[in-house]
C-alpha cells in the first residue's frame, strides 16, 4: 500500500515536472481561453480615406488592392519587381497506379542561369478530358510523397530528419516514401482529381541564411544583398514558386487549368493561403493546420504569437513583421483580411483537436470574419462558434473542420477537401 501510494505521488510529481518543462520550454505561449486578450480586428471593408465598401464591385476596385498591400507591407513582403525567366521541361513521364495515372516529371528552371530548378511530379488520372488538380508543395522531397522507385531523390538541400532518410542535409533512399500517409495518390486519382507536388527546398532551403540561397538572389537589383523591408521571405519566395508551377498546369493538356486547388499543411498551409491571395488564377485555396501567420488570428495570441515565429523563423516573413511582436494590436492587418483576399473563390481551413499551438479557434474565427467579404458575393455567414470535432460546417464559398488528433494532414482531411472541391465543382 505505501509503496503504491509512494509511486503514486511519484507519477504526480514526475507529471508535474514534465508540465513545467513544457510550460517552460514555451515560455510566455497561452493555451487557455480565457486568458485570451479583449481585441478589436482592423475593419476589412472600410476604405483607406474612411469610406465604407458596399458592393463586390467596390471592394475588387479599391478596398482588394488597399488590403492586399497592407499585408504584403506588414508581414509577407511583395514580390520584387524585378522579372526572372522560367521555363518548363517535361523529363519523364510513365504509368502508375495499375496504369489508373499518368506521372510526369517537370523540371521547372528560374532564371538564364544552370542551377536554379525545382521538380515538380504531376500525378493525374487517364481521362478523356482535363481533370481539375490539387497542387502542394511537400516538406522532405517528392520522392517521400510515394513508395514509386521511379521518383528521383531530391538532390537539394534537405532539414535533417531524427531518421536513417537524411545525413548531413542531404536525402537519400531510405525516405522513399516516408511521407506517403500525407498525398493519398490512390483516393485522389480514383476522385477524378490530379495531385501535383514539389519540395519546397527546391525553391528555397527552409534556413536562415540571409538570403543568399534559393530564388531570391536572382531578382536582386546590381548591389542588393537582401530582400528590401517590404519585399518577400520564404514564405512569399514559396508561394510565387507556386504561381509558376500554376502556369506550368495551365499549359499541360492533361490538367484543366482553371480548376486548380492550392493546398499546404502548417508553414505550407501558410504558403498556400498566401499564394491563394496573390494569384487570382488558383481556384480552391486549402489551408491544413497552418496557424500562426496563416489562418489563425494574430491578435488572439493562443499558442504560437507573431513574436515567437518571428524569432524561431526570422526568413519566413517580410522585417516589417517583427516590430509587431508583443504589440499585434497595433497591425494594420490580421488573418481574416488573408481569407478575404481569396473571395470570391473557394477556401477551405482545417485545424486539428490537439493542434493547440496553431490555435484551432483562431483558424476558424478567420474564416468567419471574412464574412463581411464573402457576403458581398452572396455567401451566408459562418456562425461565431466553431464546429465540433470531425464535422465540417460549408457554406457556399468556404469551409472548415477540424480533425480529432493531432498536427498533420491525413486521409481524412483530403478526403473533405476532394468532398469540397467535387461540391465547387458541381456549382
Ligand atoms: C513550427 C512552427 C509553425 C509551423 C510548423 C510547421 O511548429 O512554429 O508555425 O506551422 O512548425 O510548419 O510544421
Amino acid at each position: 500500500m505505501l509503496s503504491r501510494t509512494g509511486t503514486f505521488v511519484g507519477l504526480i510529481l514526475v507529471m508535474c515536472v514534465m508540465s513545467d518543462q513544457v510550460a517552460a520550454q514555451r515560455p510566455g505561449i497561452n493555451q487557455d481561453e480565457t486568458k485570451v486578450p479583449a481585441f478589436t480586428l482592423p475593419e476589412v471593408l472600410k476604405l483607406n480615406d474612411g469610406g465604407w465598401v458596399e458592393t463586390a464591385d467596390a471592394w475588387q476596385a479599391k478596398r482588394r488592392l488597399e488590403v492586399f498591400n497592407a499585408m504584403a507591407d506588414n508581414v509577407y513582403g511583395h514580390v520584387p519587381k524585378k522579372k526572372v525567366s522560367v521555363d518548363f521541361k517535361l523529363v519523364s513521364s510513365w504509368e502508375v497506379l495499375d496504369g489508373a495515372a499518368i506521372r510526369k516529371l517537370v523540371e521547372v528552371e528560374f532564371g538564364d542561369a544552370p542551377g536554379n530548378s525545382a521538380s515538380l511530379l504531376v500525378t493525374v488520372p487517364k481521362a478523356e478530358a482535363p481533370v481539375p488538380c490539387f497542387l502542394g508543395y511537400n516538406f522532405h522531397g517528392n520522392h517521400t510523397t510515394t513508395d514509386d522507385p521511379k521518383v528521383p531523390i531530391t538532390e537539394s538541400w534537405v532539414r535533417d530528419r531524427k531518421s536513417p532518410s537524411t545525413k548531413g542535409n542531404r536525402a537519400n533512399e531510405a525516405g522513399r516514401g516516408t511521407s506517403a500517409s500525407r498525398w493519398p495518390y490512390r483516393e485522389i486519382v480514383d476522385a477524378g482529381f490530379g495531385l501535383a507536388t514539389i519540395y519546397y527546398g527546391d525553391v528555397d532551403p527552409d534556413t536562415h541564411d540571409e538570403f543568399k540561397n534559393g530564388i531570391h538572389p536572382l531578382f536582386y537589383e546590381a548591389g542588393q544583398t537582401k530582400p528590401k523591408e517590404t519585399e518577400w521571405g520564404s514564405i512569399g519566395a514559396w508561394a510565387w514558386g507556386l504561381s509558376r508551377c500554376l502556369d506550368y498546369l495551365e499549359l499541360d493538356a492533361n490538367v484543366d487549368g482553371a480548376h486548380v486547388a492550392v493546398v499546404g499543411h502548417s508553414r505550407l498551409g501558410k504558403t498556400s493561403l498566401w499564394a491563394g491571395a496573390s494569384d487570382e488564377r488558383f481556384w480552391i485555396t486549402i489551408s491544413n493546420n497552418s496557424g500562426c501567420g496563416g489562418a489563425a488570428l494574430s491578435r488572439r495570441r493562443f499558442g504560437e504569437t507573431v513574436g515567437v515565429i518571428n524569432r524561431v523563423f526570422p526568413h519566413w516573413f517580410c522585417d516589417r513583421f517583427p516590430e509587431f511582436s508583443g504589440q499585434e494590436n497595433d497591425l494594420p492587418v490580421d488573418q481574416h483580411m488573408l481569407m478575404s483576399l481569396i473571395a470570391p473563390r473557394a477556401v477551405y481551413v482545417a485545424s486539428a483537436t490537439q493542434d493547440l499551438w496553431a490555435d484551432p479557434r483562431g483558424e476558424y474565427l478567420s474564416l468567419q470574419n471574412a464574412n463581411g467579404v464573402y457576403a458581398l458575393y452572396g455567401d451566408s455567414a459562418m456562425d461565431v462558434n466553431p464546429p465540433v470535432a470531425d464535422s465540417p460546417v460549408v457554406t457556399n464559398l468556404r469551409g472548415y473542420h477540424s480533425r480529432t488528433g493531432k498536427h498533420d494532414i491525413t486521409l481524412f482531411d483530403w478526403q473533405q477537401y476532394v468532398k469540397f472541391a467535387k461540391r465547387q465543382l458541381s456549382k
